[in-house]
């Protein structure tokens, strides 16, 4: 039995969050979510991933708590580490979303800056064992050598979300070379699947394709992204989460004696957008009425991740293709929605 062992996961009842925790209890931890239930998209679904993850706690007998509380209240989260002592922390509690950066930057500052400063000064001062975050593809912004590689060089966001995340990366640095705090940050590539985000495209457009609405194509078109399965993406943050960085483990490049790692965490296939709607019209037994329109503000027009350096640390290997990827998220989409 695990059960001494707790893993504090901020961003409980988002799409990754809700997963992860549910990973998490079918491995005997005892878990600790925190999430503010915030209105960026539909709070029911939130609401619902939350009521999955209590059935399957009692489901598998294992210790589940959830305070809706926001990562920028301080005061109240010092009060859950002091009460939970987590060992392992893990920060996906974020405002996500480029195109909303737009429209709300300050949203940004508050979760993602001010927040997350509150989480390292946190995990510093209450003995955290490892902090893992949620960093994003987005950081590689005008970069076009492909594969997106950690050794690239990430100083030009093309989003204000993009620079937060970026922020995040070097806030995470200095705060695991001064206080010596093993922290790894994971640049997620596009995530899909069953319980996704109503404001990414998979749930766009499949909500505009059922409506018989017609569905915007930005950059004409000319768009790839690295589709990850929910799945893939779970299992390779748990593996993360138990490897902790240690100075003998350094192999990439600048100074081993930081404890800080970062991953791009991806499928390694991107896929061109016309080909994934294809895909999902076939999914859905429905064709498309297709809007081009030029690139988005903020948008970079492909991603492509190499995973080699995360399948040398946790042997990570993406199983799930974009055929079955899709199928899957039509088939749940159709029955949760209609
Ligand atoms: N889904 C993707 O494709 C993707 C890609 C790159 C990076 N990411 C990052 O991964 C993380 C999780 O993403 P997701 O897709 O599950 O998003 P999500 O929006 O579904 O989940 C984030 C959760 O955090 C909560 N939250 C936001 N701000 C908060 C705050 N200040 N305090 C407490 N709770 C707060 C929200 O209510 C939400 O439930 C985020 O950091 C996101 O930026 C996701």
């Amino acid at each position: 039995m695990k059960d001494n062992k707790v893993v504090l996961i901020t961003g409980a009842a988002g799409f990754i969050g809700s997963f992860l925790v549910r990973k998490f209890l079918g491995s005997g931890y005892k878990v600790i979510g925190i999430d503010d239930i915030n209105s960026y998209y539909d709070k029911n679904l939130k609401l619902k991933r939350l009521k999955n993850i209590k059935e399957y706690s009692i489901v598998k007998n294992s210790s589940w708590s959830f305070y809706k509380i926001s990562i920028e209240d301080k005061t109240n989260m010092q009060k859950i580490f002091l009460d939970t002592k987590p060992q392992i922390v893990v920060n996906l509690a974020a405002q996500a979303g480029v195109r909303y950066s737009i429209v709300n930057p300050y949203s940004y500052v508050k979760s993602n800056l001010l927040g997350f400063s509150n989480v390292l000064e946190l995990c510093q001062s209450n003995d955290v064992k490892h902090l893992v975050y949620a960093s994003s593809s987005s950081v590689y912004g005008s970069n076009n050598e492909y594969p997106f590689s950690e050794e690239h060089k990430v100083d030009t966001p093309l989003s204000f979300y993009a620079a937060t995340k970026i922020s995040n990366e070097m806030m995470a640095n200095a705060y695991s070379n001064i206080y010596k705090l093993p922290i790894t940050g994971l640049r997620f590539f596009t995530v899909y699947g069953p319980w996704g985000r109503p404001d990414m495209a998979p749930m766009i457009f499949a909500d505009k394709i059922l409506h018989k609405k017609s569905i915007t194509v930005f950059n004409h078109g000319n768009m790839s992204r690295d589709f990850t399965y929910i799945s893939d993406i779970v299992d390779g943050t748990y593996l993360c989460c138990l490897k902790v960085p240690k100075t003998s483990d350094a192999y990439q490049s600048g100074d081993p004696s930081i404890l800080h790692r970062i991953f791009n965490i991806g499928n390694g296939n991107p896929v061109k957008l016309l080909d994934f709607i294809e895909l999902l019209e076939d999914a859905l037994s429905l064709k498309a009425t297709k809007i081009f329109e030029n690139i988005q503000p903020g948008d970079v027009a492909s991603t492509y991740a190499s995973t080699q350096n995360l399948e040398k640390w946790v042997g990570y290997q993406p199983s799930i293709n974009i055929n079955d990827g899709v199928q899957k998220f039509a088939k749940w989409y159709l029955d949760f929605y209609q």
